[in-house]
């Protein structure tokens, strides 16, 4: 299984994202867009970035009917990101046609995860606002095996939920995770949080790794550490 670091690109406009790429001159980093981002420069970004060498993660959640999601999608495969995602929430059916959407007529398609229940979501709330009458552990799993269903290649979850994703769909079923921090910084607003060598042990595929790059002062060094942690297991 590959495995590999993900920068989130969480930067509000071109320059600061362009300035803070300049500083990779070596390698070139796998990448994640988000909504801040792509709402501000539009798709020209992601050209822009892939055009400098980068993979992408195109990370937009889409959540509508599935007819809507289909044709954005098909929007987004002309994009040529190698990830992208949309909300296992939208059911079966909407997953399904997402990944047709982004299928293209050669047969090829972009990495397709599904959020599971976000990070943010405490199993409190789940229960009372959205009515969901399960635990956390049990809603992850049934929604990781629905995106499975769907066709998908994996989910978007917490570190801590990795080994339970991977028990449920299989080994080949990959799991992409944020809430990352070293051992020796701070938490942010992340609730639970994982080291990067942790997150290797649990399973993860991919680590999303924002603050602890994008605010460190020598970004270069911090991702190297990440790669070194996950990637290489030399923690
Ligand atoms: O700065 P930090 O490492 O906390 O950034 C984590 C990134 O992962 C952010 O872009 C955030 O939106 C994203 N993310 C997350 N939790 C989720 C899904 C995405 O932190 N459940």
């Amino acid at each position: 299984m590959p495995k590999d670091v993900i920068i989130a690109l969480d930067f509000e406009n071109r320059e600061k994202t362009l300035a803070f790429l300049d500083r990779f001159t070596a390698a070139k980093p796998y990448v994640k867009i988000g909504m801040e981002l792509f709402y501000a420069e539009g798709p020209d970004i992601v050209r822009e970035i892939k055009r400098r060498g980068h993979r992408i993660f195109l990370d937009l959640k889409l959540h509508d009917i599935p007819n809507t999601v289909k044709k954005a999608m098909k929007v987004l495969s002309g994009l040529d990101v190698d990830m992208t995602n949309l909300h296992a929430a939208g059911t079966i059916a909407m997953m399904e046609a997402a990944k047709e959407g982004l299928t293209k007529p050669d047969g090829t398609c972009a990495t397709l995860l599904a959020v599971t229940q976000l990070t943010s979501t405490d199993e409190a709330r789940m229960r009372e606002e959205l009515l969901i009458d399960a635990t956390m552990q049990d809603t992850v799993k049934h929604y990781a095996q629905n995106a499975q269903k769907a066709g998908l290649s994996g989910v978007v979850c917490s570190p801590l939920e990795a080994a339970l994703v991977k028990e449920a769909c299989g080994p080949d079923f990959l799991t992409v995770t944020p809430g990352i921090r070293f051992a020796d910084a701070a938490a942010d607003d992340q609730r639970r949080v994982m080291t990067p060598a942790k997150a290797r042990e649990a399973g993860s595929d991919y680590i999303v790794v924002g603050r602890p790059i994008t605010a460190a002062p020598d970004p270069v060094a911090a991702w190297e550490r990440c790669v070194n942690e996950f990637v290489k297991g030399e923690a």
